[in-house]
């Protein structure tokens, strides 16, 4: 690969997994995976509790890492070893576990701006620019908190701290954005701003995957759905192809009626009066 090829990361697949083991604790959760995503493809896992979707992102985000075998590997764009700080200013990441992660005291804007440096926090050694605090503040109004400039992160509610740090992983206009049910504690407004610029961010050419129990918020611009049960992938290709109440029903072992309306769907429970 030539040093252009590495920087870049557009004309590589986002993520290139082949047969991926992955441990949690002593139990495997994944079992001998393999998945590629393509830029521009973006992508949305669907699939029970405990399958593990959030354990699959965190592969993704270099947090876990498969047990190793000869034709074992997961390369980020084109690259099987990354810097994590530098991955992550290639993606913008929104999980439970950086929301747990993150300093209370620090204030809204600070949040945002940690966007640029892939940091839980500012520091004083980050010398941050006129043009990255304006940016902040333009992607705070953007999402309906810039009432939340200077409140601190311990004093925002779930749904604002949620809110915040979609703000945190969408400023530094990231090449990717891997989200873990990103709206969860979002009111309706909010997730509605949310999906917004979820599909302003897909049409300009941003790769997404997406983890969500909500089929409601899957983006008509998404077209590529993964099933994943009992850490197997059960399904892998196009909405039109995979999502169906029959797939659903078998995947969360339920009846599940699937609705559609104009790129968008529901679920209901099949057996309804
Ligand atoms: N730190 C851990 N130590 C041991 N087991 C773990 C750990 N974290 C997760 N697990 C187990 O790994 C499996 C997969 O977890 P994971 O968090 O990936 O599921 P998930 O599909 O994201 O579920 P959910 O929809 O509830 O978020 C579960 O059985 C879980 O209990
Ligand atoms: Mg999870």
């Amino acid at each position: 690969m030539t040093d252009d090829e590495l920087l870049r990361p557009e004309v590589h697949p986002l993520v290139d997994m082949r047969h991926a083991t992955v441990f949690r604790g002593t139990r495997p959760v994944l079992h001998d995976l393999s998945l590629v995503i393509t830029p521009g493809r973006s992508t949305v896992i669907l699939g029970p509790n405990g399958c593990g979707k959030s354990t699959l992102l965190k592969v993704f985000s270099r947090e876990l890492y498969p047990v190793l075998g000869p034709d074992h590997y997961v390369r980020l764009m084109g690259r099987e070893t990354w810097n994590v700080w530098e991955l992550r200013t290639q993606m913008g990441i929104v999980s439970a576990d950086v929301q747990q992660a993150y300093p209370e005291r620090t204030p809204g804007l600070e949040i945002i701006l940690s966007g640029f440096f892939s940091s839980l926090d500012i520091y004083d050694h980050q010398a941050i620019s006129l043009i990255q605090r304006t940016r902040s503040y333009e992607m705070m109004k953007k999402l309906g908190i810039a009432h939340l400039r200077d409140r601190s992160f311990g004093e925002m509610s779930t749904g604002e701290q949620r809110r915040t740090l979609l703000g945190r992983a969408l400023v530094h206009q990231p090449y990717a954005l891997v989200l873990d049910e990103p709206t969860a504690g979002l009111d309706i407004r909010a997730c509605f701003q949310y999906l917004e610029i979820l599909r302003n961010f897909i049409r300009e050419g941003g790769t997404v995957v997406l983890v969500t129990h909500h089929v409601h918020e899957i983006p008509p611009e998404v077209d590529r759905v993964v099933l994943l049960k009992h850490g197997r992938i059960m399904e892998d290709g196009s909405k039109r192809d995979i999502l169906n109440g029959q797939n659903l029903s078998v995947l969360f072992d339920t009846p599940i009626e699937l609705l559609h309306t104009h790129g968008w769907f529901q679920v209901r429970p099949a057996s309804h009066d």
